[in-house]
């Protein structure tokens, strides 16, 4: 891997802490780093490198899913880090960070690639593009990357305003934005269940799918985030982004190769299908709702309207659940539903895929109907797969659902931010988002979010720590299904 230059933005931040540092340790102790490499922090304050390089080395201690055990390894991986204090909005702290950067490079004798990370708020993106550009901190001898975080955008023109801000920086095929679902191990793995399994392939079309469900429920509230989750809810924090990126990756057609172009390609092809929804169908497909009061675990739990720095009036949504029609040929008639919310009854990331019943089922004349085939795929906390099939018990000879199962048992399997950051400093993009998918992504909320804005869809309320509002449960009813695995 080609020596390189690491410039985070946001160095003193709590996802540097919790996530960044601890997979640039990882990818380093597992020998994925390049041998040279320098690091430079950003933030407002002014932090002395010692300092730095302590809080680097706590948040590693603290956060890191390996435990560094050898000091000079350790002592080795910190000696690369420095500390730069920058104000975004003045153009001469870049050309102090351009000559710290130039000086690093000179002292490890390395070419000039720079990977840019931008882990600051939102409004700070567009800034920071034109000032990497201005200053010539982008005029590299070797390549240059940015990372970015989310959100990508409020709506849809600031997301498109906001691209062709960065765009004057950066190449479409040099920016990586991040969406951590993309880096979760079992959505990166639908493309191999999928597509490396021939039994699947053939069943994962319309004739053989009753509907998909696609669930990412939190037990968490609204944390220490009003500020943000206030203005953005559900929709936005993680419909536009995790939940579509997911649906993607769930429907997508088989690509001609295993490329980044080529999967983003069949990717796209999911949002151009994806049917649009006028303001009076939002009405009827998306199910929006906030948490009451309730319990969990014999815990009694505040309604979201009692968080703190949530206004008692807030109309915010904190659960959405939709049903969505893929048109074309692979699903047409195949409902998708995705569900999210903060404080449900659990914490689960899954996919589910229902089969259709044997309309000729032989079973179902001696009054045990066989139970819809389904294929479990587990995300988040656990991750693994589940094909649920019928089978004789040997005791009673009735029908019964039996699992096939496979369960992620390793704990050293890569975090979301390690496989990422390791992608983007090979230069592989196949699991950042596309621009075409986020804009894609946000024409298709964007009705949603001028039909909340209009106040013409009800915003229900559930209890907290359960499985959302029963509105949520009607909108499957209708085709007669049922959401499964709630308990
Ligand atoms: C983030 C959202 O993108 O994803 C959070 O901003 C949410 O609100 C989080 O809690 C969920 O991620 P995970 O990996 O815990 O499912």
């Amino acid at each position: 891997m080609e020596s390189m230059t690491f410039i985070l933005f946001g160095a003193t931040g709590d996802l540097a802490k919790r996530k960044i540092y601890p997979a640039l340790y990882n990818l380093f102790a597992d020998g994925k780093f390049p041998s040279s490499f320098s690091v430079i922090g950003l933030g407002r304050r002014e932090v002395p490198d010692a300092q730095f390089q302590s809080n680097v080395e706590q948040a590693v201690q603290t956060f890191s899913r390996r435990k560094p055990q050898d000091s000079a390894q350790m002592q080795q991986f910190l000696s690369a880090f420095r500390y730069c204090s920058l104000n975004v909005n003045h153009p001469e702290d870049y050309k102090k960070l351009l000559q710290l950067a130039e000086q690093r490079e000179a002292e490890l004798g390395i070419k000039s690639n720079r990977l840019f990370y931008l882990s600051v708020a939102p409004e700070f993106f567009d800034v920071i593009a034109l000032n990497i550009q201005n200053s010539g901190l982008g005029h590299t001898e070797g390549w240059k990357r940015l990372i970015i975080e989310k959100p990508f955008g409020h709506d849809l023109e600031s997301a498109r305003e906001l691209n062709e801000k960065l765009s004057k920086a950066f190449a479409e095929d040099e920016i990586y934005r991040i969406d951590h679902y993309l880096g979760k191990p079992m959505v990166q793995n639908l493309e191999a269940l999928k597509f490396a399994n021939p039994f699947l392939q053939d069943v994962w079309n319309h004739d053989y799918v009753a509907n998909v469900q696609i669930t990412a429920a939190e037990t968490v509230g609204v944390e220490e985030r009003a500020g943000y989750y206030d203005h953005s809810g559900a929709i936005r924090d993680m419909v536009q982004n995790h939940m579509l990126q997911m649906l993607m990756m769930t429907a997508m057609d088989k690509p001609a190769q295993v490329t980044a172009s080529d999967i983003r390609a069949e990717k796209r092809k999911v949002m151009e299908a994806l049917r649009p929804l006028t303001a009076e169908q939002v009405q009827n497909e998306i199910v929006r709702a906030q948490y009451g009061r309730g319990e969990l675990n014999g815990k009694s739990l505040p309604g979201y309207k009692e968080e703190p720095d949530i206004g008692p009036d807030s109309q915010n949504d904190t659960f959405i659940a939709a049903r969505v029609w893929i048109d074309n040929e692979k699903w047409a008639g195949v409902p998708f539903y995705i569900r999210t919310g903060k404080r449900m009854a659990e914490k689960s990331t899954r996919i589910v895929v229902e089969f259709k019943r044997d309309a000729a089922d032989p079973y179902a004349a001696q009054g045990q109907p066989a139970t819809p085939n389904l294929l479990v795929i587990s995300v988040n906390p656990q991750e693994g797969a589940t094909l649920s099939i019928n089978s004789k018990n040997p005791m009673n000879g009735k029908l019964e659902t039996v699992h096939l199962t496979f369960n992620e048992q390793n704990k050293e399997v890569p975090e979301a931010y390690e496989r990422l950051i390791y992608d983007a400093l090979r230069g592989d993009s196949t699991f950042f988002a596309h621009w075409d998918e986020v804009e894609l992504s946000w024409k298709w909320v964007q009705p949603v979010l001028n039909a909340f804005q209009a106040g013409t869809v009800p915003l229900h309320t559930y209890a907290a720590g359960s499985y959302g509002p029963e509105a949520s449960a009607k909108l499957l009813a209708e085709h007669g299904f049922t959401w499964w695995l709630d308990d």
